[in-house]
């Protein structure tokens, strides 16, 4: 049997949930199906910065108040090197700033609000492929929780199914995309210790990267650098802890229980194509992001955003023109991101051959920023986050 929906959307991430809920108020029906169960969507750690944008979609559309009355906002980072803190005070610079609330607390908002409004959200349904793309009458091929064949007929397909998702595939070919891969990863560490410091710590040390997040008034996350084929399970807890500070010099940590621990490996990459005829990627199986400045799930609200308009005006006025404008609409914002996060990450790592030059250039680089003005206002704009097309 073929069922059949206004937008079909694959995945249930933010950014897939977010589109569905956006779609709902615009009158739009839409199927969201999720290979994974509702559980494992709702806990698995991910990172902990909104902007706010992000922030105002969320609130302004009812999707969560949680986010400002559980997270907390923050006016500023500290950039951290040769042993001196320096502090990017966001609200002098841009007036914007940032909230600190888990990725996994606006998963859980969504999927509340979209059960509450009657949504019909499928966990542990696996799209297998996407049929039909060129055609008015795109089709997503799944298998249901007892194997059974399901068959979705839509007006559009939109694949928000992250990076090893079915659809990239669909509406990339075999042309894949842009990437860049970096010789190191991040080593995460979530501890019972309250934050050692009011703002979030970025530091870069001659021993490498560190990134001093929080979750909580009682948890903190920690990031830091490390080769990616690291085992998570080869260090002691006290010589976590000896990394850790030894990268922050100059600051002491909070140290407490450590009870979670994993290896998070990154690239930069873009899809060479974000729609094939009715088939249209957002978020991560778009493009993805090394994790220094928290842009993913940033992105991925500000393809929805952008998309939600392109199908309000095909599906209510069958005027194609705004999607055919979104892949280089969102190309434009994606970029920028690409390259904020390639600055962070590059300017704030050691790279495994890194020479005295490039050691002495990069603390050139990080004085560049913290003292001037401008150096402070571009960080800030772009961490706080570019306008959204609203
Ligand atoms: C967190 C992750 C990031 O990548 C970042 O830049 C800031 C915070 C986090 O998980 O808390």
């Amino acid at each position: 049997m073929t069922e059949r929906t206004a937008v079909a959307i694959v995945g249930a991430g933010p950014a897939g949930l977010l589109l569905s809920h956006l779609l709902d108020r615009a009158g739009i029906a839409s199927i969201v199906i999720e290979s994974r169960s509702r559980e494992e969507v709702e806990t698995t750690i991910r990172a902990g910065i909104l902007e706010q944008g992000t922030v105002e979609i969320l609130r302004e559309t009812g999707a969560s108040d949680r986010v400002t009355t559980t997270g907390s906002r923050h006016d500023g980072i500290e950039l951290r090197f040769e042993g001196e803190g320096h502090r990017i005070d966001f609200a002098a610079s841009v007036g914007r700033g940032v909230w600190l609330y888990p990725q996994h607390e606006v998963l859980k908002d969504l999927i509340a609000a979209r059960t509450a409004a009657g949504q019909d959200l499928r966990f542990g349904v696996r799209a297998v492929a996407v049929e039909d793309a060129e055609t008015e009458r795109p089709r997503v091929i799944a298998t249901g929780p007892d194997g059974e064949r399901i068959e979705i007929e839509a007006d559009v397909v939109v694949g928000s199914d992250g990076s090893r998702g079915v659809t990239r595939e669909t509406v990339t070919g075999s042309h894949g995309g842009f990437y860049r891969e970096y010789p190191f990863a991040w080593f995460g560490v979530l501890c019972e210790a309250p934050p050692s410091a009011e703002e979030l710590i970025y530091s870069n040390s001659p021993d490498g990267f560190a990134l001093i997040s929080q979750r909580s008034a009682t948890v903190q996350r920690m990031y830091f650098q490390c080769d990616p084929d690291e085992d998570p399970e080869r260090f002691s807890e006290r010589e976590l802890w000896d990394i850790l500070q030894a990268r922050v010099p100059g600051t002491t940590l909070n140290e407490g229980p450590i009870f979670q621990r994993d290896v998070l490996r990154f690239r930069s990459f873009v899809a060479h194509r974000l729609r094939r005829g009715r088939v249209v990627l957002v978020g991560d199986a778009a493009h993805t992001v090394p994790p220094t400045g928290a842009k993913g799930m940033n992105l991925a609200v500000a393809d929805v955003v952008l998309l939600a308009d392109a199908l309000r005006a095909l599906l209510h006025e069958r005027d194609e023109r705004l999607l055919d404008a979104y892949p280089e609409r969102a190309l434009a914002r994606i970029w920028k991101a690409q390259h904020f996060s390639w600055w962070m990450t590059s300017m704030l790592h050691v790279a495994p051959d890194a020479s005295d030059f490039d050691r002495r250039r990069q603390v050139g680089e990080l004085r560049s920023v913290v003292e001037s003005e401008h150096g402070r206002a571009y960080l800030a704009e772009a961490y706080t986050g570019w306008p959204l097309a609203r």
